[in-house]
């Protein structure tokens, strides 16, 4: 490997939050291979691919194919990629799939994604902006549906998150909309919250990126200041990517 090719890595590690990377040893990795592996004292990962420069969204779902790489992949329905339009100039980052994005293979299709929905088109209509939610592009940090709706798990994210590296390589937005702390995690190697997150602008990859509250959070009755904010730093990133 080069020197350069592991700064990339390093640095796409950087940016998924892994703080420490562990080289497999030949016997661990045999040992990984088993069928019953000892629990290791070190936590290992393989590394996965950079994103290969000629890459593309439909190189990358057949990548992910029938993928088995994580415990995830034992209750999900269906794989849910993304949809829009993939030379969006915006790209929204949710946590993962609900039971209806599982049973439809989209995301953001149940009651988080109908307010999502409406936030972005009644933000644009209202701001003069020409746009609605099929003109940008929506995803998650992982595809398949947590059981329960459950926080996805850092390996879980960890795994995703190279498929979700590559989307947004691929795609190269203008700017990135974090939806929750589960996305700005994955995204921004920090452990600081929404609240104290959002508002402000960030960068993934030298691109923008703006991070407010999930819809599911916005759902919430007791939640209302939280919806008048996430409006807020919705028209900020609107205004940015398309005045
Ligand atoms: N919540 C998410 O984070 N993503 C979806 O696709 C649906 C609900």
């Amino acid at each position: 490997m080069s020197r350069e090719q592991l700064r990339q890595y390093l640095t796409f590690y950087q940016d998924l939050g892994v703080k420490n990377i562990y080289k497999r040893s030949a016997t661990s990795a045999a040992a990984a291979a088993a069928p019953a592996p000892a629990p290791s004292a070190e936590p290992s990962i393989v590394l996965p691919p950079i994103a290969p420069a000629d890459d593309t969204l439909a190189k990358i779902i057949a990548d992910i194919g029938d993928c088995r790489r994580c415990r995830l992949c034992e209750q999900r329905n269906k794989i849910v990629f993304g949809s829009g339009n993939e030379q969006s100039r915006l790209v929204f980052v949710g946590e993962g799939p609900g039971a209806d994005e599982d049973e439809q293979g989209l995301p953001f299709v149940g009651r988080a994604g109908q307010l999502l929905t409406q936030m972005i088109d009644g933000t644009a209509a209202k701001e003069g902006i020409p746009i609605k939610r099929a003109d940008v592009y929506i995803c998650n940090v992982v595809k398949c549906r947590p059981p329960e709706n459950r926080t996805p798990q850092p390996d879980e994210m960890e795994i995703c998150g190279e498929f979700l590296f590559r989307q947004l390589m691929t795609i190269r937005p203008k700017a990135i909309c974090a939806l929750g702390s589960t996305a700005a995690k994955a995204l921004l190697a920090t452990k600081d919250g929404v609240t104290r997150l959002r508002g402000k602008w960030h960068k993934w990859q030298e691109i923008p990126l703006m991070v407010t509250y999930h819809p599911s959070y916005l759902l919430r009755p007791y939640n209302q200041d939280a919806k008048r904010e996430a409006w807020e730093d919705l028209k900020k990133v609107l205004h940015f990517v398309y005045d």
